[in-house]
């Protein structure tokens, strides 16, 4: 029985567990999780490092690294790599990319240059070793423009791209070559979700196909969610989705520019404002001040923040200084986390703050 360090959560943290172990790139996929009554043992790689390890720390209540003897995972499950130990060089099998991003049916790969000869044979074995991924894609370059879409050049399978994503319980139709959609964003979906308060008026200001707004709709049934986003395709999927989660008299989806919407419409009106659009998020504190209701609210701050050696510090200060000039006041920093590392010395930043 192999013997591997393991994390061991209580149940009820499983799934964000699962999804941390992924992002960090820990989990070790030949063996089998555990399952105890009370308690679930996710196998590792390796022992977390410190920053892995604060992270670890940061997003959950308890765990506990150990050492443990885990199962083999069945043969259903093998891994690509194992796939391709005949097919590639043995000096290029390293390289084999382990993380994969799964959406519903599609999984999303990002295949380095030296292996790019072998980008073919490595879809096939994704496919044949995710029984459930009918279609792989390969990532080309960077999440671009307005829209915030990435190319994508298919591999293997089914030449598709709309898929159905199950998140924390909720059901989203996607199209990854259409509309903007990450689920390296799960927990931060489900964490906003869970803070929203009875009655109260979000505006979603750069909704995408709704990952925030429907888990806010569903677990709170007396909120009124107005979701803004200027790609069509990316609207036209979130309406599907009001109508497959049965949200109808919740969500409100909004088609075209989030500042002439909150012009138009929703000036002074939000309890709350989302504000998922990292890229220039600074440009659109702005509109943000104007969506928040005179009495104060809760804006949940996205931004990238780069070579800064203390990235939660940089991100509330510009956005203290930009509420600042738009005639209103940070009154307290609620909450801040690196939601993930973009690239070496990158970070993607949430801050959650009050202002009045
Ligand atoms: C990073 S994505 C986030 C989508 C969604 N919140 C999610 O978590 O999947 C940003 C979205 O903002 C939209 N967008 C870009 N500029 C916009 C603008 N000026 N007004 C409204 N939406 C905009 C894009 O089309 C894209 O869907």
């Amino acid at each position: 029985v192999p013997e591997s360090v393991c994390l061991t959560v209580p149940k009820k943290l499983g799934e964000t567990a699962i999804r941390l172990i992924t992002e960090l790139d820990l989990s070790n996929r030949d063996l089998q999780i555990q399952q105890t009554e009370n308690s679930l043992k996710i196998p590792l790689i390796s022992k977390p490092s410190p920053v892995a390890l604060e992270e670890l720390k940061k997003k959950l209540e308890t765990f506990k690294v150990s050492v443990y003897d885990f199962a083999e995972r069945k043969k259903s499950h093998i891994l690509p790599f194992d796939l391709l130990k005949d097919k590639l060089p043995a000096e290029l099998l390293d390289l084999v990319p382990h993380a994969l991003d799964f959406i519903g049916d599609i999984a999303i790969v990002e295949i380095p240059d030296e292996l790019l000869d072998y980008k073919t044979q490595i879809g096939e074995a994704i496919l044949k070793a995710h029984k459930q991924t009918n279609t792989v894609f390969a990532k080309v370059g960077a999440v671009k423009g307005v829209y915030r879409i990435r190319d994508l050049e298919f591999l293997a399978g089914t030449n598709k791209t709309a898929t159905v994503y199950v998140e924390y319980g909720n059901t989203l139709h996607v199209d990854v070559a259409k509309a903007y959609f990450s689920p390296r964003l799960s927990n931060e979906h489900n964490r906003i979700a869970s803070q929203v308060t009875p009655n109260e008026t979000v505006v979603d200001l750069f909704a995408g196909v709704g990952p925030f707004a429907i888990p806010i709709a569903k677990n709170q049934k007396t909120a009124q969610v107005y979701s803004i986003d200027i790609n069509p395709e990316a609207v036209s999927l979130l309406e599907k989705n009001i109508k497959v989660n049965r949200v109808e008299k919740q969500i409100v989806p909004i088609v075209g520019d989030a500042r002439k919407a909150v012009k138009q419409q929703l000036s002074q009106k939000a309890d709350r404002v989302i504000m998922n659009l990292p890229e220039t998020a600074l440009e659109f504190v702005d509109v943000a001040c104007e969506a928040i209701k005179p009495e104060g609210g809760i804006i949940h701050y996205y931004c990238f923040v780069y070579d800064s050696p203390e990235p939660l510090e940089a991100a509330k200060t510009e956005l203290e200084q930009v509420v600042k000039q738009n005639n209103r006041q940070v009154t307290k920093f609620l909450f801040a986390k690196t939601v993930r590392e973009v690239a070496p010395y990158a970070w993607q930043v949430v801050v959650d703050a009050q202002i009045q």
